[in-house]
């Protein structure tokens, strides 16, 4: 079933246009890329200022409001840049185990994103003890996984 909706994905005309216009694949990349930027620059210095470094003269709470639309819609562009790399490569990603190892970060990482994290970095500071650090350390390791699987797919699969 789930391979089947892999080898349709693969048949598009969409992926097979993709493959063969030269630019299309790496100006995606590159997009994908600056969206990373994007989404890790957000993450970063919530994730930082949740571990007392970083821009400690604004509340966490107010540096993870500012942030939260930059955070959103720059993973809304890694989405819409990663999905056609996906189409594309349809076969390569299901028989990349990074590429589920990646999916499923992402997941844990979304849903701790926008529950445990969201509570703590919007807590009235000073009340959670070291709660804020262990979240920031939480954060950082499982986007830094992410891209580490996903650069593991390009490399060895
Ligand atoms: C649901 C959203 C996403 C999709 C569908 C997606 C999909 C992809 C695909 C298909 C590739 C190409 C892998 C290959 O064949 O080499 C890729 C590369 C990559 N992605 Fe994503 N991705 C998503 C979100 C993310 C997130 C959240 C991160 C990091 C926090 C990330 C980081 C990367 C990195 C570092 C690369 C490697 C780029 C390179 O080697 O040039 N992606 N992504």
């Amino acid at each position: 079933m789930t391979q089947s909706f892999f080898e349709w994905m693969q048949g598009l005309s969409f992926s097979a246009w993709m493959l063969e216009e030269t630019w299309a694949s790496p100006i995606i990349q590159c997009m994908h890329l600056v969206a990373l930027v994007a989404f890790a620059g957000a993450v970063l210095v919530v994730d930082m200022r949740l571990l007392g470094r970083g821009l400690i003269k604004t509340s966490t709470a107010r540096l993870a409001r500012e942030l939260d639309r930059w955070m959103i819609w720059s993973f809304v562009a890694l989405f819409v840049t990663g999905a056609p790399q996906v189409l594309s490569t349809a076969l390569k990603q299901y028989y990349s185990p990074f590429f589920w190892w990646k999916m499923q970060i992402i997941v844990i990482g979304l849903v701790f994103t926008f529950t445990i994290r969201r509570r703590v970095a919007f807590a009235e500071e000073g009340t959670l003890g070291h709660w804020p650090k262990v979240v920031g350390v939480l954060s950082i390791g499982i986007w830094t996984s992410v891209s580490v699987w996903a650069r593991l797919i390009g490399l060895l699969s």
